[in-house]
């Protein structure tokens, strides 16, 4: 063997995961420390920080240390902020690592301005949950044409369930780059949820049917997000056996609208965002959920808890055919009937509760590195899309 073919066999394949929002963090973590564990791979983690701090509990509770933070998140941050502060700031680092693959999560800005960067550079990229769809560009907005965009660049995706494998077939993608893994998200619930726990709030609604809450998507912030409150507070005032609790997003304008809305009412506390750990474990001891995200629609299944999405759309229809998740959309009357007939119709709830495992076994992780490990080996680094 000559000299330099020995060098490349012993040398690492160096992997970058670049992510910067809460649940990118808390899909990515498991899969940081998948990767290294593995003797072959060098492991880089560069966060944008495009959330603060929802991003730095998420790094606290899997002990992830980024060796980059680019530190771009602002106050009220614009779509043009997000993306001229990550173009800006991660051209250097990838100059500077080169690394082998460049791993993005999802559908966030960082997601899609970090494959561009590197796409720039022609550095491969791996998308983790590839290929969720709503195929209505505004809906979500502006994540259903990140993700859309993004795929056109991908070298690996990374799809979640068959279905998404299906959606990415489609659009034309190559089999040979689509691998359907579950989603990582389900990983980490497998380590966060204990029979053990317990927390004050926890208590404080343990004599009532308790109701979570999570809202804060983009296209509900004004009109749609003040009628899913409306609603919300309308059912919990005339139920007195239930506890609602909202540990609302730190984006200023989602708390503006939420403390206007649902203050002043003794059965719901406004709380400050959960650490993740905190989180999985409340979703386990909830009666429902009522949200407008993306991930807790992926774990409520294999917790077994009714969700009403308060969306137009779904890039989750696992969920919904699995029973577990009912798409009310932000009209107040149907989120107030539905949210009504939950409570009261016994048969409604119990279809509802189901467990189910859509979304994967809890070891997507191991299969994504598994597979990065076999394909930079085989292509000792130099693939191309
Ligand atoms: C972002 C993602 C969205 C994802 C969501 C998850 C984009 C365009 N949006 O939306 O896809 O579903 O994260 O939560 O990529 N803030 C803080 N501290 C934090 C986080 C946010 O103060 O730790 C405040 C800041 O004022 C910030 C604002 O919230 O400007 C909005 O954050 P941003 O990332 O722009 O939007 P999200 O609605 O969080
Ligand atoms: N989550 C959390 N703390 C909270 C609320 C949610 O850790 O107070 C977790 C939740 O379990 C899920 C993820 O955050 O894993 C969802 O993130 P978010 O709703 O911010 O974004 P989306 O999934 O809609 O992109």
């Amino acid at each position: 063997m000559k000299y330099k073919e020995a060098a490349d066999v012993e040398q690492k394949r160096k992997v970058m995961l670049v992510f910067g929002t809460r649940p990118e963090a808390i899909k990515m973590c498991p899969l940081v420390n998948e990767l290294k564990s593995r003797p072959g791979i060098e492991t880089v983690v560069c966060v944008t920080g495009q959330h603060r701090e929802m991003l730095d509990m998420v790094l606290r509770t899997f002990h992830v240390e980024p060796k980059y933070d680019l530190a771009i998140m602002k106050d009220r941050q614009t779509l043009y902020d997000i993306a001229t502060g990550i173009l800006t700031g991660i051209k250097d680092v990838l100059e500077q690592e080169k690394p082998d693959v460049v791993l993005v999560h999802g559908d966030t800005s960082t997601t899609f301005f970090t494959a561009l960067a590197a796409f720039y550079q022609r550095i491969p990229v791996g998308h983790v949950e590839a290929g969720l769809r709503t195929y209505n560009i505004y809906s979500p907005y502006p994540e259903e044409f990140n993700r859309q965009a993004v795929t056109i660049l991908t070298r690996f995706n990374f799809a979640p369930t068959e279905t998404a494998r299906q959606n990415l077939l489609r659009e034309q993608r190559d089999d040979r780059t689509i691998y359907v893994t579950g989603n990582t998200g389900i990983d980490a619930l497998r380590t966060t949820v204990r029979a053990d726990y317990t927390h004050p709030e926890l208590q404080w609604a343990a004599d009532s049917r308790m109701i979570l809450i999570e809202v804060h998507r983009r296209e509900n912030l004004g009109a749609p997000m003040e009628r899913m409150f409306r609603a919300i507070r309308r059912v919990s005032e005339e139920h007195p056996d239930i506890k609602v609790i909202y540990p609302i997003h730190m984006n200023p304008a989602v708390r503006e609208i939420a403390r206007a809305e649902l203050s002043g009412c003794e059965r719901i506390h406004l709380i400050e965002p959960l650490d993740v750990l905190d989180f999985h474990n409340f979703e386990a001891r909830c009666h429902l959920i009522m949200t407008d995200s993306g991930g807790i629609q992926e774990e409520a299944p294999s917790l077994g808890k009714p969700v009403l999405v308060m969306r137009d759309t779904t890039e989750r229809p696992e969920g919904v055919a699995a029973g577990t998740l009912k798409l009310v959309g932000t009209d107040e009357e149907t989120i107030y009937e539905n949210f009504k007939l939950l409570l009261e119709d016994e048969a409604a709830y119990a279809a509802m509760s189901e467990a189910s495992n859509p979304y994967g076994d809890g070891f997507a992780s191991k299969r994504i590195a598994d597979i990065l490990e076999r394909e930079l080996e085989d292509t000792h680094g130099t693939l191309g899309i």
